[in-house]
């Protein structure tokens, strides 16, 4: 089962807005549509979105009308401009877009790009999938027997095309037969770990227990955890990690009692062309994501109070223990291990020349 996916020239995708009690799909087939359900996060996840991305360009190429090479291009350039705004941290989605983009300019007639759009989207989506799994190889190494394991927000199936980052780290080690157990932080307010971080282990038979964010610094200051491992929606050069509200505390933490903290990522998500963690856009999301909560049937704060609401926080390099590509893990100096990981997959910067694919 795939997070999203081509399906008879249209993109089918799980609604995630509507799990745990409801697994559904949209089927959409205009690009904008695409873009509306990227901002609402009925897919989110930063590889998830870049799959969607890309085949949003590929309904693009499909709906245009344009007989010409260069008509098709402008109509394509539109759709992009549109799915590139969408969401602003993760940078899986402009590279993804971006990649479409470089792969069509090739094409020498319009009838040839709108099959190379929708031949590189799948292939987008055919290598998240691979990378994954070797991705869940190489963490699954980091992890010992027997361990507790802190996961931060949704890095699963449903975040990426399939498998997942983080939560395929976590499955590749129970797959190996390592017994483990994950504390599941309840990732407030949008609760991507309790909705669908718990829904996505349950399905696996992975043992977990769900804790409130708040609770995380306990659990680490009393020996209770082995290892944090979480996803990241961009690396930056330096290596400062983008995930997750919260994620910034965690690692903070796990650093003051000794405990190893792990963001696990495909090599897309790491972006050479963002030289710190400061230079990464934090998206601000609604007031009513916090307001919007109920608890006892009430709502959780009176009406009209003033609301900060930043969807991710900036996890500065000194704290990160290493990073965990497919490629292997990469270890400081960031600033030379990333660009090699980066190197192997074979590919330039998000702003770079041009991929080897
Ligand atoms: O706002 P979301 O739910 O899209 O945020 C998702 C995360 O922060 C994940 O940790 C990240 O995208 C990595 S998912 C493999």
């Amino acid at each position: 089962m795939r997070s999203v996916e081509w399906h008879h020239g249209r993109v089918r995708m799980i609604d995630q807005r509507l799990l745990p009690t409801q697994l559904d799909w949209l089927e959409l087939d205009e690009p904008g549509e695409i873009a509306q359900a990227i901002r609402e996060m009925a897919v989110r996840g930063a590889p998830a979105i870049g799959a969607a991305a890309a085949f949003g360009m590929a309904l693009a190429a499909q709906d245009s009308t344009a007989s010409s090479r260069a008509d098709l291009l402008a109509d394509l350039e539109a759709a992009a401009t549109t799915l590139r705004a969408a969401r602003p941290t993760a940078v899986n989605l402009a590279w993804a877009v971006e990649r479409i983009m470089r792969r069509v300019a090739a094409e020498p007639t319009a009838a040839q790009m709108r099959s190379a759009a929708l031949e590189q989207a799948q292939a987008i989506a055919d290598e998240d999938v691979a990378i994954n799994r070797r991705l869940g190889q190489v963490g699954a190494a980091l992890v010992p027997d027997g361990a507790t394991i802190l996961h931060h927000c949704n890095t699963g199936a449903l975040a990426t095309v399939d498998y997942g980052t983080a939560l395929g780290v976590i499955r590749a080690a129970h797959e190996a037969g390592k017994q483990v157990h994950v504390l599941v932080d309840e990732t407030r307010p949008r609760l991507q770990g309790a909705r669908l971080t718990a829904w996505e282990l349950q399905q696996e038979g992975i043992p977990f227990t769900l804790i409130a964010d708040n609770a995380a610094g306990h659990f680490l200051r009393t020996g209770q955890v082995d290892i944090v491992l979480v996803g990241a929606d961009r690396v930056a050069a330096n290596g400062d990690v983008a995930n997750k509200i919260g994620t910034y505390k965690l690692a903070v933490v796990a650093q003051e009692n000794g405990v190893p903290f792990y963001p696990c990522v495909p090599t897309s998500t790491i972006d050479l062309a963002t030289l710190s963690g400061d230079d990464i856009p934090i998206e601000e999301r609604a007031a009513e994501e916090l307001t919007g909560l109920t608890f006892l049937g009430q709502p959780i704060a009176p009406p009209g109070v003033q609301v900060a609401n930043p969807a991710f926080d900036v996890t500065p390099h000194r704290y990160v223990t290493g990073i965990v590509t497919e490629n292997g893990v990469a270890y400081p100096p960031y600033a030379t291990t990333l660009a090699g990981m980066v190197r192997l997959a074979g590919r330039a910067a998000v702003t770079g020349e041009k991929d080897d694919d």
